[in-house]
């Protein structure tokens, strides 16, 4: 399938004289079931017939042969190797708000590390008054928490910062997902190995290839930081951090270090090379934004859009994920006309701190062209800006932190594309 196209910047003006956008209440439409008899009902199937596979055939699960278009993908054009690249998450094909583990977009500097977990240790030291070493079944042994949220990298959308660019809400916005995690609050575990007054930052570090390392604020460690050792009732991926991760909600993506091995604890940040030539925000005028830690509300429609097209006309659903790093998304609203009108969608499903949301507006579709664009509210008052109001502050040269608002243009076929308006 193609992975990108260039986008197109719209006049708003042009699509709302060209034909009456409509929004009306839920009608039966093309969703009716038909009346004459059906030979997938009337005559006797295949699998009806005959005995399918045992107990013994599939000891871990996988998904139905016919879901195998439901994977990741990648955008090779994007980095210069796979080894330290990006994969995205089929929003489109998912519902409600858990990510399956084995669809979770990977990020990795230095490829996927395969650890064995009883080789793996994790380490505290620096300003504490005693280092501590803790192996997997140390770990296991401490009182545990089970929290779900998102992880966004903070280059999510990061391509869309000078215009429409990629055709499919898994590469504008796959780089997010939302899983239960179990593990230790990171809290815990610097108690027991007694913070000395001057502590501030800590420095976490992973065991792979890049030996990816972050400053984190002591304050946010003290706070809601997991040392993860499980994701949706199991153990981790490896390509998530298998045995060890960093879990912590609601900020960028990056901190999240995988395969941890280490904890520093000083006074001061280390100034890495992933939170000063990387992961900080170029602005218009030169100077950069840095420490740029929390991911603001944002949200995207994921059906229909260029991947997921509108089949019929008549009764459709809407749908799509909503998010914040400053708690939870309350309210979505959605235009099907360019901005328009506005109305408040219909949330489903937990309504979680520092968590995807899933959100539906149920239409009927007459075939005119639809703008569609979805604005979250976050808990705090905070509105998703436009992606104009964003770039008069921010400029363009960022490839962090875009969390404009998303417009797809819904043709009279159906086919939907990555655009923006005037
Ligand atoms: N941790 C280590 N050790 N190595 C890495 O390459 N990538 C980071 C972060 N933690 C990375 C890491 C980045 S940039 C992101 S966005 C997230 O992990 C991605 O997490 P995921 O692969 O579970 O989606």
């Amino acid at each position: 399938m193609s992975d990108a196209n260039s986008g197109a910047l719209l006049d708003r003006r042009r699509l709302l004289g060209a034909g009456g956008l409509t929004l009306v209440g839920l009608a039966a439409g093309g969703a009716r079931a038909q009346s004459a008899p059906d030979p997938l009902i009337t005559n006797i199937q295949p699998w009806q017939s005959t005995e399918g596979e045992g107990v013994d055939a599939r000891p871990y699960g996988a998904p139905s042969a016919f879901e195998k278009d439901v994977v990741r993908r990648n955008v090779p054009w994007l980095t210069a190797s796979p080894i330290s690249s990006v994969n995205f998450t089929p929003l489109h094909k998912l519902d409600g708000i858990i990510t399956p583990s084995g669809l979770c977009f990977e990020r990795h500097h230095g490829g996927r590390a395969e650890i064995d977990p009883a080789k793996h240790r994790l380490m505290i030291d620096g300003l504490v008054d005693r280092p501590l070493v803790f192996t997997m079944d140390d770990l296991k042994r401490m009182p545990r928490v089970n929290r779900i949220h998102f992880l966004e990298c903070a280059a999510n959308s990061g391509m869309e910062w000078r215009g429409a660019q990629l055709n499919g809400c898994q590469f504008t916005h796959g780089m997010i997902h939302n899983v239960m995690y179990t593990g230790v609050p990171l809290k815990l575990l610097l108690d027991e190995a007694g913070l000395k007054p001057n502590a501030k930052w800590l420095m976490l570090e992973g065991a792979d290839a890049a030996g990816l390392n972050r400053s984190l604020p002591l304050q946010k460690a003290l706070d809601d930081v997991i040392i993860a050792f499980g994701m949706n009732g199991e153990a981790l991926r490896p390509e998530q951090g298998y045995p060890l991760r960093a879990v912590v909600p609601g900020w960028q993506g990056n901190i999240w270090v995988k395969w941890l091995r280490h904890v520093q604890v000083g006074d001061q940040p280390w100034e890495t090379r992933e939170e000063t030539s990387k992961y900080t925000d170029l602005l218009a005028d030169g100077l950069a934004r840095r420490h740029t830690f929390v991911m603001d509300a944002k949200s995207v429609i994921t059906n229909p859009s260029p991947q997921a097209p509108l089949k019929y006309k008549g009764r459709n659903v809407l749908s799509g994920f909503a998010w914040s790093g400053r708690g939870s998304v309350p309210r979505v609203d959605v235009t099907l006309d360019g901005g328009r009108n506005w109305r408040e969608a219909r949330i489903d499903g937990p309504v979680l701190d520092k968590s995807l949301v899933r959100f539906f507006v149920d239409f009927d579709w007459n075939g005119d062209e639809l703008l569609i664009q979805s604005r979250a509210i976050d808990s705090t008052g905070y509105v998703q800006p436009t992606k104009d109001a964003l770039r008069k502050i921010r400029g363009v040269n960022s490839i962090y932190h875009n969390n404009g608002i998303q417009t797809w243009l819904v043709r009279a076929s159906g086919e939907a594309e990555n655009v923006e308006i005037s």
